[in-house]
């Protein structure tokens, strides 16, 4: 099911996570035992199978209804059906359910990361992390790119600082898929992480 919704991602250009992002949230779920997620954009989620094939429970929200529709086909046929929970809403509005989590993955509008953020970090685990994808946004030049390209390029910057001054979470801006970011506020749990996710992507890459 994972391989179908990914090729059919792939044929209708319904942007979705890199094979080096899909190995390193396999790996962070697996490695710390992180059994709740919730996903900022699910598109037709592959990403959501990605992160309960590995062994999580995912709460994944989606503001596209034909994304949102394609996502509910594919998760009532998947033998993963009882562990993922797809939201159909908005999530810089949506009300969520007073839990935590042991894992936010933000993947949707990058003009609203510092939104999204603020928001969802409270029902963030303490020992948990927040993953962010596409801080890089292909590298583009602002002085090579339109005006509306230019202001989210100028908006990721503004999060980057954000991240990165950020009082109560140590992040790192890593450069796999198109830059993702990993923020967590319990560091002793997570000694070396870099490090440890730079080997397993090499060795992934090998073999
Ligand atoms: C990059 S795609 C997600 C890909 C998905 N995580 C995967 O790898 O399979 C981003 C998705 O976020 C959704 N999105 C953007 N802003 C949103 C919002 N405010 N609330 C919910 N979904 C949103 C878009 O409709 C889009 O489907």
């Amino acid at each position: 099911m994972i391989q179908h919704i990914k090729t059919h991602a792939i044929q209708h250009n319904i942007p979705i996570i890199t094979d080096d992002v899909a190995n390193i949230l396999t790996h962070v779920i697996q490695t710390y035992q992180l059994k709740s997620v919730l996903e900022i954009g699910t598109a037709t989620s592959y990403s959501a199978h990605v992160m309960a094939q590995a062994g999580a429970e995912v709460w994944s929200i989606e503001r596209n209804k034909e994304r949102f529709e394609i996502a509910q086909a594919f998760v009532e046929k998947s033998h993963l059906k009882h562990n993922i929970h797809l939201i159909y809403d908005d999530a810089l509005t949506h009300a969520c359910e007073n839990k935590t989590f042991d894992l936010i993955f933000i993947d949707a509008a990058k003009s609203q990361y510092i939104n999204f953020f603020n928001k969802y970090e409270q029902y963030l685990h303490p020992h948990g992390m927040i993953v962010v994808d596409n801080l890089y946004f292909h590298h583009l030049k602002p002085s090579l790119v339109k005006r509306h390209t230019r202001q989210l390029l100028k908006k990721l910057e503004k999060f980057k600082e954000f991240i990165q001054s950020h009082q109560e979470y140590e992040s790192k801006i890593m450069p796999y898929g198109d830059g993702v970011c990993i923020s967590v506020k319990n560091i002793d749990r997570f000694q070396d992480l870099e490090s440890k996710i730079d080997i397993f992507i090499k060795n992934k890459r090998e073999h």
